[in-house]
């Protein structure tokens, strides 16, 4: 068949995969590859075992896979071939030299627009699709156009801001797509390029076109906007539990307001995933660099208040717990960073495990979809962290359950079950709010939950 472009995705994870999938989706007209340099995961994209678990997905990767919608790992012949080039390649946070713990990690995309160069014989658009610092685009340019074959690439910015879980949901129907460019004339036609993709399924009125550093930026603000509209809830949670005002309540009648709004003012034992934390670190990074001490600190707050209301949630379970968790047995339910999702970075329940483990409690994890990750992020402590996919076995014998995930599994089971086969005194510690707190006490339960008294 012959397709209208040929559109490459480097990087087939989170975002590249399922990104690229609704793309193929919606315009059949164009080829959609994507490579990786893991080999496995390109073979896992090929069957019905993906490798993520996002609700809806594999539906729409059945119906394009095959038709315009392809794996690889033969990196050097797609980018030869390929007419735009979006780099969804990751960014982690630096774990070493200058900038270790808060910059970006640029390795990655640096090798691939050197990849880039090596493979080009034709002009082509590279999207930036991975969340990067601002001006990034300028040192791509540079690698990029350094070429001695005479090729020009033209650099768009185009963050993505789904989140797992409903990624896609929000890819069909998203908020707003963002797409920036150079203000020259090269710069425009690139950027209508990606606009033209996008206006296949989504109104105009939704995608917004903007600069170049602009685009760039706002994908780190819109991340650190969400991630403080949470710590700002919890740092209330905590003044909540001290005074007997209840912070679910506290959140409807602001969220009623709606210069406020309702969205993400869920208290909660702490933000997770891989976006928040690195994306404000890195703006934390960025704000130091150029000597905006002050909007650097505001900004960092907000992590640190991710992090007291971790070692808070651990503190109340020890105080309740008569000030000793050794070897009492406490079940996590939950280790994914939110529902619907197998993302086990940066969860909260990680950092509450390794609190536990460190208090001498016999750490059991109970999870849909996490435990394969969970295994691989507690390998450090062997066979003292337990794993039972079943919630009510894992919950038999146990001093305490803490709900880390708000799966909709745990609010339909049956509590009195579980209760039941526990320890007495059995301790619920709702890390979510996800329970009805009187119905559970009426069981038998000692149960606590975030910014309730
Ligand atoms: P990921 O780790 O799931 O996927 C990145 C992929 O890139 C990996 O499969 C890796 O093997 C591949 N890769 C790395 N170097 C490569 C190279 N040189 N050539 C080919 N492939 C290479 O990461 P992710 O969660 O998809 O995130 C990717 C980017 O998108 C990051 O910048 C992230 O900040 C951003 N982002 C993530 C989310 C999210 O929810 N996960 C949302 C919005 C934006
Ligand atoms: C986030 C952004 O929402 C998305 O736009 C961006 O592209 C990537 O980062 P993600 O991290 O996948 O997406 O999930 P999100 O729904 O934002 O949740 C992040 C964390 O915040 C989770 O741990 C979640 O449980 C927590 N959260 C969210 C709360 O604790 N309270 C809330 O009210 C909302």
């Amino acid at each position: 068949m012959n397709f209208q472009k040929k559109i490459l995705c480097i990087g087939a994870g989170y975002v590249g995969g399922p990104t690229m999938t609704v793309i193929a989706d919606h315009c059949p007209q164009y080829k959609v590859t994507i490579v990786d340099i893991n080999e496995e995961k390109i073979a896992a994209w090929q069957t019905d075992e993906l490798p993520i678990y996002e609700p809806g997905l594999l539906d729409v990767v059945k119906r394009t896979r095959g038709k315009n919608l392809f794996f690889s790992t033969d990196i050097v012949k797609e980018i030869d071939e390929a007419d735009i080039i979006f780099v969804s390649v990751n960014t982690p946070t630096k774990t070493f030299g200058e900038g270790k713990g808060k910059a970006s990690d640029l390795q990655y995309l640096e090798k691939t627009a050197h990849a880039i160069v090596a493979a080009s014989n034709s002009a082509k658009i590279i999207v930036e699709k991975s969340t990067l610092p601002v001006r990034t685009a300028e040192a791509l340019e540079k690698i990029l156009n350094s070429n001695e074959k005479g090729i020009h690439f033209e650099v768009v910015s185009n963050p993505e801001f789904l989140a797992e879980g409903t990624a896609i949901r929000d890819l069909e129907n998203p908020d707003r797509v963002l797409v920036g460019s150079r203000e020259t004339e090269e710069g425009f036609k690139a950027r209508q390029t990606v606009v033209d993709i996008y206006k296949n399924w989504v109104p105009d009125e939704r995608i917004i076109r903007s600069n170049v550093w602009s685009s760039e930026l706002s994908k780190l603000v819109a991340n650190a906007f969400l991630a403080q509209r949470i710590s700002s809830i919890n740092s209330i949670s905590a003044l909540c539990e001290k005074t007997g005002a209840d912070v679910t309540e506290i959140s409807r009648a602001i969220g009623a307001d709606s210069r406020i709004g309702n969205k993400f003012l869920n208290a909660s034992i702490g933000f997770g995933g891989s976006c928040f934390k690195k994306d404000i670190l890195n703006l934390v990074y960025i704000s130091e660099t150029l000597g905006l001490t002050e909007v650097a600190e505001y900004w960092e707050n907000v992590i640190k208040m991710n992090e007291y209301q971790e070692k808070r949630f651990v503190k109340r379970m020890l105080v309740t717990m008569f000030n000793t968790l050794a070897n009492k047995k406490i079940v996590l339910f939950g280790f994914a960073f939110k529902a619907d999702t197998g993302d086990t970075r940066e969860t909260p329940a990680y950092y509450v495990a390794k609190m536990l483990l460190e208090e001498h409690a016999n750490v059991f994890i109970t999870d849909p979809k996490a435990l394969k990750n969970a295994k691989i992020d507690l390998a450090e402590f062997g066979d003292k962290v337990n794993y039972i996919e079943d919630p009510y076995e894992a919950a038999k014998e146990a001093d305490a359950i803490a709900i880390m995930t708000e799966w909709n599994l745990y609010k339909t089971l049956d509590y009195k079950k579980i209760y039941d086969s526990m320890r007495k005194p059995a301790h619920l510690f709702d890390g979510r709010n996800i329970l009805n707190l009187s119905q559970i006490e009426e069981i038998g339960f000692d149960s606590h939950a975030i910014g309730i008294q």
